[in-house]
């Protein structure tokens, strides 16, 4: 693989040069998703052993948990180069028609946030992914006509943290699609401590564990916050990264036990105290707490909902008891 291309193309995703450092570049050193990491060997596999291009793929999940990571990982297994893009970025069909008339045989083009993409620029996707052809039309007025290119065969691979917001005939053109999922501390533990090793700066195996808890299920979270922590150690402490200076430096970045952050505790506090604990439409606390309604629902929701503290239902977000008990609030006018 062209590793120029790689460097120059993280740099698009990530302005923090040390992201690249600490991404994992091989599916082995991708930490978790065993399913994921599972079925995608198996498919690479079998894409190499019958010298074709691998099936589409489509990535989810909140952000942060790793589906940047995993596209370029794709290309690095299949050992091709990888062409990125991201949907609010593509304005007119020839900026999508030029990527993939760039392609080279077997190559992976990935674009993140797909679900932003126009549809009218959607649509030169469908023939593209499923005969590898190109649809166009040059000339203008009355002097136009359409024309075919033959595409080599490429594999799309699609991020997004809204699968729900893609069109039908987009997402039915994925041969795979998976869904990332939160990680567990035993994960997030071993990413704490890979990314130690990779920056050259151990940290204690309490300490790894207790960043770990507090990183709210999050890789891209557990490196920022190790980041942190480590600045701690350096100017407050002697260098050393252990359990009290991870939870000082925790605690003064208003990071609690469970991982939820100032922005967690106002969305689940304004629900509690204004609405009384719902049920609630999430205009009314997209309002109250200043946050858009898509941040709610791609980055903060996910997490609650998954912690057991926020359920939705259908009139509207509810706060549960184990919220009440996590914040220290005593429930009162239960219903
Ligand atoms: N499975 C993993 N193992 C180790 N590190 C990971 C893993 N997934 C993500 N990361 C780290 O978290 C960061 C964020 O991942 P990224 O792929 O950018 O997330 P997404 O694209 O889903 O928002 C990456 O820079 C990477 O260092
Ligand atoms: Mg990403």
């Amino acid at each position: 693989m062209n590793n120029e291309n790689v460097i120059r193309n993280y740099e698009l995703f990530d302005d923090n040069t040390i992201d690249n450092t600490i991404r994992p570049e091989s599916i082995e050193e991708y930490i978790g998703q065993t399913d994921v990491k599972e079925n995608i060997k198996v498919f690479v596999e079998a894409a190499k052993m019958r010298n074709e291009s691998l099936d589409h793929v489509l990535l989810y999940g909140p952000p942060g948990l790793g589906k940047t990571t995993l596209a370029f990982i794709i290309a690095h297994e299949l050992g091709t180069n990888i062409k990125t893009a991201s949907g609010p970025s593509i304005e007119k069909s020839g900026d999508l028609a030029a990527i993939l008339s760039s392609l080279e045989p077997g190559d992976v083009l990935f674009i993140d946030e797909i679900h932003r993409m126009p549809r009218y620029i959607e649509e030169i996707l469908y023939p593209a992914m499923e005969d590898f052809s190109l649809d166009i039309i040059v000339g203008s007025d009355g002097n136009s006509r359409n024309i075919k290119i033959d595409l080599p065969p490429f594999t799309l691979v699609g991020a997004t943290t809204r699968a729900g917001d893609l069109s039908a005939p987009l997402r039915d053109r994925f041969g795979i699609i998976n869904k990332l999922q939160f990680y567990t501390v035993e994960e997030l533990t071993d990413i704490v401590k890979r990314t130690a090793r990779v920056l050259d700066s151990p940290i204690d195996d309490e300490a790894a564990v207790e960043l770990a808890k507090r990183s709210r299920g999050t890789p891209r979270i557990a490196n920022r916050l190790f980041k942190r922590v480590r600045d701690f150690a350096m100017v407050k402490g002697n260098g050393r990264i252990d359990l009290k200076i991870t939870e000082n430096a925790l605690d003064r970045l208003k990071v609690d036990k469970m991982g939820l952050d100032n922005t967690d505790r106002e969305l689940l506090l304004s629900i509690i105290n204004k609405f009384n604990g719902g049920p609630v439409g999430i205009e009314a606390i997209s309002s109250t707490i200043g946050e858009e309604v898509t941040t709610i629902e791609d980055v903060y929701e996910p997490y609650l909902l998954q912690m057991g503290l926020l359920k939705r239902t259908a009139r509207g977000r509810v706060v549960t008891d184990k919220a009440y008990e996590v914040l220290g609030i005593e429930k009162i006018n239960k219903k």
